[in-house]
């Protein structure tokens, strides 16, 4: 046996995890039950009622509206998916088939990529360049028509597209359907197409004034049907976290006055994600120190221990997004307010060698920085520097506000490694 092997089995011995499945504390993983949020499967149910009774009827769009963690994206994923089983054998082989698409503009960040990727599942190996979003558009819409589809697009997270890229997209995705009747005539010569809606959306958003930031055409359509995610109270994060504790906790770990407490945390914010992080993280405290009962102290230290920025968005990020910020955050730890582009550069290319990665070019700096940007991660300032009325140019402050940079470091090195 090898002296690693030997190592691992030490590591083992005599000592079992209070956890029995840390996959259902995965940010992707959907529960078999989704607690307390009956009514809005209701209203989602009655809003897309008309794909099941007539399915190219009319065009349905749908916007839910909540803060962060109150059960959107489970619920838009599940309600995507009990349709897509109740259809399959509902419909008849003659009728259209469903499909469903559920896209994360975070991770999906421009109407051309998301385009692609829906298109890329109904025709595989579709190329990743070469169209404009007009034409992309209009091929879905041609290709839904000749593989006799109903589809539903789910836009996960809408809110990170830049806002007029947003505006235009949703315009032109609300007219999909109406369709431009010089390309009908081209496409569809019988016109039979002109009548039927096979496209159907739901946008997930976090911004409150979601319907204000859409023309009046698109508003008309999509933003009257909203569904809002009230914060999730206390009883109710009870209940969510209490289920998956019992899915992925040994029983004897934990007892419900832990629960409790993690629902008393969490009431503040009602953001179910928080709660069910704060379970995890108490687990791998716990197993840390190599205990077999997860305590309230164990959840005080998660809650210090929890970004205020998501886990999900450092994760996402690419290697080279984290060595930047990681770079950044480096340069910030020295006690420096800010730091500026040039700096960044020097520091991101060492720790690229150090990491034995051939770091990107300028431009794609520049491109890493801005989705940072975006994301939140960091802030950035442009600066016009002058001296005695002369211009010295322009320095760009980068900074980083909302997170103790110390946390980014320890949480991106762990991730890094990984
Ligand atoms: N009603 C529920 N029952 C069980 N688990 C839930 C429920 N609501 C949310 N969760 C869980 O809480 C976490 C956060 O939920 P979700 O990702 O759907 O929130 P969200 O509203 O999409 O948040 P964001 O605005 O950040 O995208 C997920 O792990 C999800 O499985
Ligand atoms: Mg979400």
């Amino acid at each position: 046996m090898s002296n690693t092997n030997t190592n691992f089995s030490a590591l083992f011995a005599n000592f079992k995890s209070v956890f029995q499945s840390e996959k259902v504390f995965a940010s992707n993983y959907i529960p078999d039950h989704l607690w307390h949020r009956e009514e809005e499967m209701t209203s989602l149910t009655n809003y897309f009622r008309s794909i099941i009774t007539e399915p190219t009827a009319s065009s349905r769009k749908v916007v839910l509206y909540g803060p962060v963690g109150t059960g959107k994206t489970v619920v838009s994923r599940t309600f995507g998916a009990d349709l897509s089983n109740y259809l399959k054998s509902e419909w008849k082989p003659r009728e259209p088939s469903f499909r469903f698409f559920h896209v994360n503009c975070r991770k999906t960040k421009s109407p051309h990529l998301i385009l692609t990727t829906v298109l890329r599942q109904l025709v595989p190996g579709f190329p990743l360049r070469g169209f404009s979003v007009d034409e992309l558009l209009r091929m879905f819409s041609l290709l839904l028509y000749e593989q006799n589809l109903v589809a539903l697009l789910v836009l996960d997270e809408i809110d990170y597209l830049l806002p007029d890229e947003r505006t235009n997209f949703l315009y032109s995705l609300s007219r999909i359907e109406e369709g431009d009747p010089r390309i009908r005539q081209d496409h569809f010569p019988n016109n039979q197409a002109g009548l039927e809606s096979r496209f159907n959306l739901l946008c997930c958003t976090r911004d409150k004034n979601f319907r204000y930031h859409l023309d009046s055409s698109t508003a008309s359509s999509l933003g009257r049907n909203f569904i809002t995610f009230p914060p999730y109270t206390r009883n109710q994060l009870f209940d969510i976290v209490s289920s998956r504790a019992e899915q992925g906790i040994r029983a004897e770990c934990y007892d419900d006055a832990l629960i409790e407490v993690i629902a008393g945390l969490a009431e503040e914010s009602g953001d179910a994600r928080f709660a069910i992080e704060l379970l995890w993280r108490a687990g791998k405290f716990t197993d840390q120190e190599r205990k077999n009962f997860i305590t309230p102290e164990h959840v005080r230290k998660a809650v210090v221990s929890v970004l205020p920025i998501e886990r999900s968005v450092v994760e996402d990020l690419s290697i080279h997004q984290k060595l930047l910020l990681l770079s950044i955050a480096k340069l910030l730890a020295n006690n420096k307010q800010y730091v500026t582009t040039p700096e960044v550069k020097k520091s991101y290319v060492g720790i690229c060698e150090e990491a034995g990665v051939r770091p990107r070019r300028q431009t794609q700096i520049w491109a890493y920085l801005k989705d940072l940007g975006r994301l939140g991660l960091i802030q950035q300032e442009v600066e016009n520097r002058h001296k005695n009325g002369q211009s010295l140019g322009r320095v760009t402050k980068i900074r980083i506000c909302d997170v103790p940079v110390e946390e980014i470091i320890q949480s991106l090195n762990q991730l890094i490694e990984r």
